[in-house]
């Protein structure tokens, strides 16, 4: 068993806070406002809801119900579809243990990474996050594909519409982040996520998901109605104090990752979040923005100043996204 040194949790049950987030439309006209309450957000928890985002409700809600159909396939048909080198496909529960420390196990929860497909004769499909996605057969789930590749289109599109009013709270050209070494060419990765309907137990180290924070630019997530998402603003208090995030009907929650923060020297916040089980099955969907392979990830020139210089040295996002799975993920060599 892992060498547990966790805080026990003082939040007696039921007393646990929630979290009142700023929303976001981005059908409003108003990008002032827009950008004014964006940027308290992402002073004050990096998380907030994003609302009017142009993915219709019936859509989102074929992509939830094909995503249910995957998880409920027998477990030899999930497994042949397992995970490859290039991150996608299928995660067993456990495949992933986001925070060793508080955690006995991985997460009780397992996945599907789907990311830009890539075909294998496209010099691209070298890259380590590029190449072809896995896709269960057609015979078994129909319109799987086209429904997720839909998704994926979307996504990135309400991902972009994002990025312009962070680039304008960080007082830059409003398509900074639309250049092809940013999201012109990015790394983007839809997952499907199913939590078993286990309850979590944190002085036991038992969590849907552990305590982590994000690794890119942004985080799109979709959940269905199950409350469960954790966030804790200060990653250094003890004790920690964690704040539920409701979901909010048809909104996106969107979070900063550690690259923003790192982009932005500490001022945007990629906030530590986790998810409790409360012993019913939970589905959400996860939609991770990074930019290009290549894009050296430094200090924003807006964000520093001689009193105030960059905290965090360059890094390249393919070093850097190619490090964080590898310290999440269970080793490939373990399924064989
Ligand atoms: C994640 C994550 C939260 C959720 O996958 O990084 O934080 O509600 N997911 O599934
Ligand atoms: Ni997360």
């Amino acid at each position: 068993m892992a060498n547990l040194s966790y805080e026990k949790d003082q939040q007696a049950p039921g007393t646990a806070n929630i979290s009142v987030l700023n929303c976001i439309d981005l059908s409003s006209p108003d990008i002032q406002s827009s950008v004014s309450l964006l940027k308290q957000a992402c002073l004050d928890s990096g998380f907030f809801y994003v609302i009017n985002h142009g993915i219709d409700k019936k859509f989102m809600d074929e992509v939830f119900s094909q995503s249910k159909k995957f998880f409920s396939l027998p477990m030899e048909e999930k497994m042949k579809l397992l995970r490859n080198e290039k991150n996608r496909g299928y995660t067993p529960v456990f495949d992933e243990h986001l925070d060793p420390v508080n955690q006995i196990h991985g997460d009780y929860k397992e996945g599907y990474y789907i990311g830009i497909e890539v075909s294998e004769d496209d010099s691209d499909s070298q890259k380590p996050f590029y190449g072809p996605n896995m896709w269960p057969c057609a015979d078994i789930l129909p319109t799987w594909r086209e429904t997720m590749e839909k998704y994926h289109q979307e996504a990135l599109e309400v991902a972009r519409k994002v990025s312009r009013l962070i680039a304008l709270a960080l007082e830059l050209n409003f398509d900074y982040f639309d250049h092809p070494e940013m999201l012109g060419k990015p790394i983007a990765t839809l997952r499907l996520l199913h939590y078993e309907d286990r309850t979590s137990d944190p002085d036991k180290g038992i969590f849907g998901a552990g305590a982590h924070s994000d690794f890119g630019l942004i985080t799109l997530l979709a959940t269905d109605d199950s409350i469960g998402l954790q966030i804790c603003k200060d990653r250094d208090a003890k004790p920690q104090i964690w704040e539920y995030v409701p979901p909010l009907k048809g909104a996106f929650i969107v979070n900063l990752g550690d690259m923003l923060e790192r982009w932005s020297n500490g001022i945007f916040r990629s906030t530590l979040h986790r998810v409790l089980g409360k012993g019913q099955e939970r589905y959400s969907i996860a939609y991770f923005v990074e930019p290009n392979h290549d894009c050296i990830v430094e200090c924003l020139p807006t964000c520093q100043s001689e009193k105030n210089p960059p905290k965090f040295p360059p890094i390249k996002c393919q070093d850097y996204m190619l490090q964080r799975y590898k310290d999440t993920h269970a080793d490939l060599n373990s399924y064989k």
